[in-house]
């Protein structure tokens, strides 16, 4: 095993919280559709998707390193939520939750000076940032357009284009910063 034991578990442990991540953002998507919010629906498919891909990239990494990666139960989780507005605020502070996990990595990584673990988690720090950008601005939006019906179903249906504005200016200050 070229990364210690105790980096192993610490990484199988946030295969877990990208697990739960991933199945908690289907139950949302899975909410949504129910209630109508065809946009939220396709958003959390989408964000569960990549989740899912996290933790993949995860497993990857600790098989590719000779260590075992283990491949967890999962909570059963909720089923039905208050608000639209309240599915963002879980799946910010979710996020958050998640980019503390990723920073303790990091931190455990520079501690015992494992290079291809440090090297491997910079990705996450970038995508944590994106993610928390998305949630962010997505929830500015119930303050700027209202709590009605009507702006409801506005935010709703601009989440696609919220996505796809948040990823290109993400990625064109990755560009800015990489000059
Ligand atoms: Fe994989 Fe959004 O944390």
């Amino acid at each position: 095993m070229r990364i210690s034991a105790e980096m192993a578990t610490a990484i199988n442990d946030q295969i877990s919280y990208e697990a739960s991540s991933a199945n908690a953002y289907i139950a949302i998507g899975s909410w949504c559709e129910r209630i109508g919010y065809d946009g939220s629906a396709a958003f959390f498919f989408e964000q569960a998707a990549e989740e899912n891909g996290h933790m993949l990239k995860f497993i990857h990494y600790l098989n590719s390193v000779e260590a075992e990666a283990v491949i967890p139960a999962i909570e059963k989780p909720p089923s039905s939520f208050e608000s639209l507005e309240s599915i963002f605020q879980f799946g910010l502070k979710s996020e958050q939750t998640v980019t503390r996990a990723i920073y303790d990595l990091v931190d455990m990584a520079e501690k015992e000076k494992d290079r291809s673990t440090y090297s491997f988690l910079q990705w996450f720090i970038t995508e944590q940032i994106e993610e928390e950008t998305l949630f962010h601005t997505i929830l500015q939006k119930f303050d700027l357009l209202g709590r009605d019906k009507l702006a409801v179903y506005q935010i709703d249906q601009s989440l696609a284009s919220v996505r796809s504005q948040v990823m290109s200016k993400q990625t064109s200050q990755k560009q800015t910063y990489s000059k």
